[in-house]
């Protein structure tokens, strides 16, 4: 796995490199770089795009989503962030999935990172707090239609966006118990 996620960074590296130099013409053919490109790689690399659910979901307060505590210090210490903006919308890629696959798959990845957020799933961070059924659905759809386009999913488990309710009731990842 570790060598995955290492293979699918540094695919990210060239492919932003290829997809900087191609998006003129959408009919040019592909750019290859003859110093560096997918034949320098063995067969079977991954070359994929990786994205953190707090920068990309948005929808940070719909469909029954918790609050994690990105959205309390974005809100609470907005003068610690560059642009004071936050989390709320970000990309909104909970709405948009769709045509962001369609533009993952159109730059010619092979796969698609994403992480979940665990309070859209457990709103209250534990199972004995209730599971969101709209953030299940949510993550089904979008690893069906990473599918549907051809790129293989890969998921990031936690992506340091903690629940607000598990930093309150435990002090967050100070407290053993987190693990
Ligand atoms: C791709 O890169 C390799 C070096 O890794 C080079 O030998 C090869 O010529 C390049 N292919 C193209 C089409 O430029
Ligand atoms: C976190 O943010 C929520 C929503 O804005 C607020 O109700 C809550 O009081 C905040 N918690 C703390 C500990 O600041
Ligand atoms: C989750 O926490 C909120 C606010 O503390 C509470 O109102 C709600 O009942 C909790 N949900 C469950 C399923 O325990
Ligand atoms: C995802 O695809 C599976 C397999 O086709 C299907 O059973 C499931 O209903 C789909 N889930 C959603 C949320 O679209």
């Amino acid at each position: 796995m570790a060598m995955h996620l290492g293979s699918l960074l540094l695919g990210l590296v060239l492919v932003i490199g290829f997809s900087l130099q191609s998006s003129e013409a959408a009919t040019d053919p592909p750019v290859v770089c003859d110093f560096l490109n997918r034949s320098s790689f063995e067969t079977g690399f991954v070359f994929g795009a990786a994205s953190a659910s707090y920068q990309y979901e948005g929808a940070a307060f719909e469909d029954g989503r918790g609050p994690s505590i990105w959205d309390n210090f974005t809100h609470q210490y907005p003068e610690k962030i560059a642009d004071g903006t936050n989390g709320d919308v970000a990309i909104n890629q909970y709405h948009h999935y769709k045509e962001d696959l369609a533009i993952a798959k159109n730059i010619g990845l092979d796969a698609y990172r994403f992480s979940i957020s665990w309070s859209r799933l457990l709103p209250n961070g534990t199972l004995s707090g209730g599971v969101n059924q709209a953030g299940i659905k949510y993550y089904n759809k979008l690893i069906n239609e990473t599918i549907r386009q051809g790129l293989k999913p890969f998921a990031t488990i936690f992506h340091w966006d903690l629940p607000q309710a598990l930093e309150e009731e435990f002090g967050g990842l100070l407290s053993h118990q987190i693990v």
